[in-house]
């Protein structure tokens, strides 16, 4: 399946896909940046995957700049829209129009934890459980259906950086199991529920 796949940053679990993308069905036919210094562009370009750098500052409004990026991804007419480490917020015509065939990977076990600085904020609120949930994208910010999670154990000398490796490690274990299942046709949305061999999640 072609899918095309959108970055802020490092891009971590964007190499874990690069590197399970055979085994996974995955034809990644972009990588698009909205910042120009993402580390994850230079992990695109060495795996010779086609990289777009789409700078949100200077668009004057969230739609122009979704309206811009939807142009790009259009043009490779993608079965499956990754978010993999994206830091912007989408307007709900933008998700609208991808519903059903965009997933994106939160560092937490949602619902709990949405937004930023999860990890801080798990240890913060006295978790004994942290963790991280992929899950559809919908207009509400890290609240669509939750495809599947994996829980890490908080120890008791953590610090957000500490947790924040061991959950990133479950992450790139997670992501490229979850897109396997969406390019073998098994993984849909329906009715705002992840929805995988025909069993709600
Ligand atoms: C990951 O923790 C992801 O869950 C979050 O941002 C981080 C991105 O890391 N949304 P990377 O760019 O994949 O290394």
């Amino acid at each position: 399946m072609k899918g095309v796949i959108l970055i802020s940053g490092s891009g971590s679990n964007l190499q874990s896909i690069i590197d399970n993308a055979e085994e996974i069905d995955l034809d990644i036919q972009a990588v698009i940046s909205n910042k120009e210094d993402a580390y994850g562009l230079k992990r695109a370009q060495d795996a010779n995957i086609p990289t777009h750098t789409l700078n949100h500052t200077q668009f004057s409004t969230r739609e122009a700049f979704d309206q811009q990026l939807s142009q790009i991804i259009d043009q490779y007419n993608p079965g499956i829209i990754i978010l993999a480490g994206f830091m912007r917020i989408l307007t709900a015509e933008f998700t609208q129009k991808y519903l059903g065939k965009m997933l994106n990977i939160h560092p937490s076990l949602l619902p709990k934890f949405t937004g930023l600085n999860t990890h801080q904020r798990a240890l913060d609120a006295g978790e004994s459980e942290h963790g991280v949930s992929i899950h559809f994208v919908t207009d509400e910010l890290d609240g669509g259906a939750i495809i599947a999670q994996s829980h890490v154990q908080v120890l008791k000398n953590d610090t957000a950086k500490s947790l924040s490796k061991r959950v990133l490690i479950e992450e790139h274990k997670l992501f490229p199991k979850v897109i396997h299942c969406f390019t073998q046709g098994r993984l849909s949305l329906k009715d705002n529920r992840a929805i995988l061999d025909g069993q709600c999640l």
